[in-house]
């Protein structure tokens, strides 16, 4: 009895295999080793089913042959059953490689869509940029130079007061505009390369931050021009570093340092600041930046800090093509 209840069960599981054998071969693109298994485990049912009746009719007549199939077929259909299983079992290579290929397929797309994002995103800053740079510019230049032209002469102390004050506006404007212009779009990234633009970048910032020491050491980035998609990325990315140690770290010193190797570049960052857990939630947008800009060019980020004082080092290597 136990024996007809196992036999039930493995039947029906047999026919449940077998039934999400066949749905998945559509899944496999008709994977020859995929359907060489499903092959095994439908013969296998029939063996089973076959196996079944045999000793239900034992059990009912006493009688020992087989009912359903011939003996000589249950042998054939036994053969053709480990014949199946074994071909289909070395052909799975197959379906490994087919599944490693989509998996490769699906994270090369993903980054071909970051990377078309990241461009389409500095394209427009560099849009904008211009049109501040070139439209608005001009007109703030010869508000500036008409204002300059009025005579003071016949104007009382309080409308000359205004006046400067107007002047200084105005000239205060212009700045703020070459500055938002040269944050969207650096210039000196444009024209020079990363090294010059960071190093402009950090010329700005150091009068800002006292307490922070930083040093820059641009190796032998000096003259260096990349593919100007992963220039704009690693400028970005150091940038969001040291605005992130001067942010967050409480550091005495920040040091910076960049070398190219063949068709490499690698960059250091490290501070002695207060670290922080890398793994932990955060609700900057940061970090999480630098990871799928350095990863869309496929390159490698890694931080290595802990909370308690021991400062952030983060190391950086991309390609250059
Ligand atoms: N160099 C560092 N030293 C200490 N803590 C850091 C450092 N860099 C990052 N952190 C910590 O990691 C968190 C996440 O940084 P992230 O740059 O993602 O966000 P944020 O700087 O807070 O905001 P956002 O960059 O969006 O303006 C920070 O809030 C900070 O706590
Ligand atoms: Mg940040």
């Amino acid at each position: 009895m136990v024996l007809l209840i196992l036999l039930v069960i493995s039947i029906v599981l047999q026919i449940l295999a077998a039934g999400v054998a066949v749905r998945l071969i559509r899944t496999t693109k008709f994977n020859s080793s995929w359907i060489l298994i499903t092959i095994a485990l439908v013969l296998m049912c029939v063996m089973r089913f076959n196996e079944f009746a045999t000793v239900l009719s034992e059990r009912t007549d006493g009688r020992t042959n087989m009912i359903v199939i011939e003996w000589e077929y249950y042998v054939w259909v036994g053969v053709a059953t480990s014949l199946c299983f074994a071909v289909g079992v070395f052909l799975v290579r197959k379906i490994l490689n087919y599944i490693a290929l989509r998996e490769e397929q699906r994270r090369n797309s993903e980054k071909r869509l970051l990377s078309a994002v990241i461009r389409a995103e500095e394209n427009q800053r560099q849009i904008i940029s211009k049109e501040l740079h070139d439209g608005l510019g001009p007109l703030l230049s010869s508000v500036r130079m008409s204002v300059s032209a009025l005579s003071t002469q016949q104007l009382s102390d309080t409308q000359k007061e205004i006046l400067a004050n107007t002047e200084y506006v105005i000239n205060e404007a212009v700045k703020g505009l070459t500055e938002i212009s040269n944050n969207l779009s650096p210039h000196v990234l444009n024209n020079f390369g990363v090294a010059r633009a960071l190093n402009t970048f950090i010329r700005k910032l150091q009068p800002m931050c006292p307490a922070t020491r930083i040093a820059f050491d641009p190796g032998n980035m000096q003259q260096v021009r990349f593919d100007p998609d992963r220039e704009v990325i690693l400028y970005r990315v150091v940038c969001e570093l040291i605005n992130n140690a001067l942010k967050h770290a409480g550091a005495g010193t920040l040091t910076i340092d960049m070398r190219t190797e063949r068709d490499w570049v690698t960059v250091n960052v490290a501070d002695d600041g207060r670290g922080f857990d890398p793994e932990a939630e955060s609700d900057g947008m940061g970090l999480s930046n630098i990871a799928s800009r350095i990863s869309s060019i496929r390159g490698e980020l890694q931080i290595d800090s802990r909370p308690g004082g021991g400062g952030t080092r983060v190391f950086i290597r991309i390609h250059t093509r």
